[in-house]
């Protein structure tokens, strides 16, 4: 569908700034962390496409216009960076994280890590991820409330320990991994700890303390876990992708290295725990308050038909993004609707604003899973999972599992919404439902 608003890149002089949102920098710091969409909501409403928030050591420039988030996806890894916007996570993930990586060093680790979530290891891991989501919907209460999210991290995490780890499901190591696996999510889940990151810088000797006690036993069974899982034979015909980092060489023939490994095998598990977890809870929170969806769906689950379970996914995800922008730092001047950006300025896609333009999605506000029916998601106006080369790897992997667990718990029965609307409120990086989407299954 076309874009009708006016194109924002008007070329303006280079002094020129975007306008600025005008409260305090403590203000739109606490917005920022516990009012973010409504600020979002209410600049882009005063001051149009692209905004400056003041968020005291950094200033964002706000971008909520398809073009200039395509200016932003498409330009090279050596115009703008994506490795420092996401420097926070530093503690967790490691140096070698891909998710902190630039230019070159990101692509060599991307390229090590694509392979495991395309193709045919899709196909195994979808299977996988059956097994465990049609196990764990035993486990919910008919006829009692329930939080979807507590069950649906329960999912993710097994899926993390099979698909990433391959630990079988039962077993003292897979037992002990889970455990500190578990906790580690749970301890950087807390907004408190993410501030004093923020604050102190996620490299400081104060902050890295902080972490050892909780990261420690889950290196120390990633570790072991790696120099067992190298002896053993037939690695290559191994699903997991433990054994596939294992296997895999850069262009130049180069292993990687134990450090390496652990570094991405907790981005992976950091990243595609909450993230998918909270999706799960946000779609089903707004499909049981739409007449009519929640029955649908629970017929489609009985069939081999997908695509209103796909459309129910898409729009959970453009309505309620779960990640609300990506972050891009400048390091070479860049025109970006009309503006000059230079060395040392941030850029920040708006997800949240973009999947909620009228002139992109007719009633934006609605949960209407119907609209994907004959629309495709547009490379520049569904990004919640960012783009260009940044674009989130696990993107199939998190729509097979959104999917996969949907139809689970749909064959169940038909879901009901319990209480108000849920408010969002900030865990860890994500936007999630206040009472992580409450529902039952109607009598
Ligand atoms: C619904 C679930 C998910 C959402 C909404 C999501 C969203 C995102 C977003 C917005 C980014 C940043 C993209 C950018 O900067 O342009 C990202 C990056 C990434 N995601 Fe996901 N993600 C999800 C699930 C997963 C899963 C399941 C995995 C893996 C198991 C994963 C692994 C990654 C990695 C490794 C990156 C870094 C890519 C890079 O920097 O090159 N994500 N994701």
């Amino acid at each position: 569908m076309e874009v009708k608003e006016p194109q924002v890149a008007q070329p303006r002089p280079p002094t020129e700034r975007p306008p600025k949102v005008r409260k305090p920098r403590a203000v739109q710091a606490w917005k920022l962390a516990h009012a973010q969409n409504s600020m979002f909501d209410e600049a882009r409403a005063e001051l149009g496409d692209v905004f400056e928030l003041n968020l005291g050591r950094n200033k964002w420039n706000v971008l909520a216009h398809p073009d200039a988030i395509k200016q932003v996806f498409t330009s090279p890894p050596t115009v703008l960076h994506a490795g420092k916007g996401n420097e926070i996570l530093a503690t967790a993930l490691g140096d070698h994280s891909v998710l902190l990586l630039d230019e070159d060093e990101h692509m060599r680790q991307r390229k090590l890590l694509l392979p495991s979530f395309h193709g045919e290891k899709l196909a195994t891991q979808t299977k996988t991820i059956e097994r465990i989501a049609e196990l764990q919907v035993e486990r919910i209460p008919r006829g009692e409330t329930f939080s979807v999210r507590e069950h649906s991290q329960e999912i993710a995490l097994e899926v993390i320990l099979e698909v990433v780890l391959g630990t079988a499901s039962t077993g003292e190591q897979h037992d002990r991994l889970g455990a500190a696996t578990k906790h580690m999510l749970e301890w950087i889940a807390s907004g408190i700890r993410l501030v004093a990151s923020q604050m102190l810088g996620p490299r400081s000797a104060a902050i890295k303390r902080m972490y050892r006690p909780v990261l420690k036993p889950l290196d120390a069974g990633l570790y072991e876990l790696i120099a067992e899982r190298m002896t053993e034979p037939g690695l290559e015909e191994r699903d997991d992708i433990l054994s596939m980092l294992l296997t895999a060489r850069d262009e130049d023939g180069r292993p990687m290295t134990d450090v390496e490994i652990r570094d991405e095998l907790v981005t992976l598990i950091v990243a595609g725990h909450e993230t998918t977890a909270t999706a799960l809870a946000w779609t089903f929170e707004r499909l049981t308050r739409t007449p009519g969806s929640a029955a649908r769906l629970h017929e489609e689950s009985l069939t081999d038909e997908t695509e209103y379970t796909k459309a129910v996914a898409q729009e959970g995800l453009r309505l309620r993004p779960v990640l609300d922008f990506v972050i891009r730092k400048v390091v070479e001047p860049i025109e970006i609707a009309g503006y000059q950006f230079q060395p040392g300025d941030i850029v920040t896609p708006s997800i949240y604003l973009v999947h909620r333009r009228e002139d992109v999605y007719p009633q934006a506000l609605e949960f209407k899973p119907e609209r994907w029916f004959d629309q495709k998601p547009g490379t520049y106006t569904w990004i919640p999972f960012g783009g260009g080369v940044r674009r989130c790897i696990g993107f199939s992997f998190a729509m097979a599992e959104m999917e996969t667990v949907m139809r689970a718990v749909a064959r169940a029965g038909v879901l009901e919404s319990v209480g108000p609307d849920e408010k969002t409120v900030q865990r860890f990086i994500t936007s999630s439902p206040e009472r992580g989407g409450e529902v039952r299954f109607a009598a």
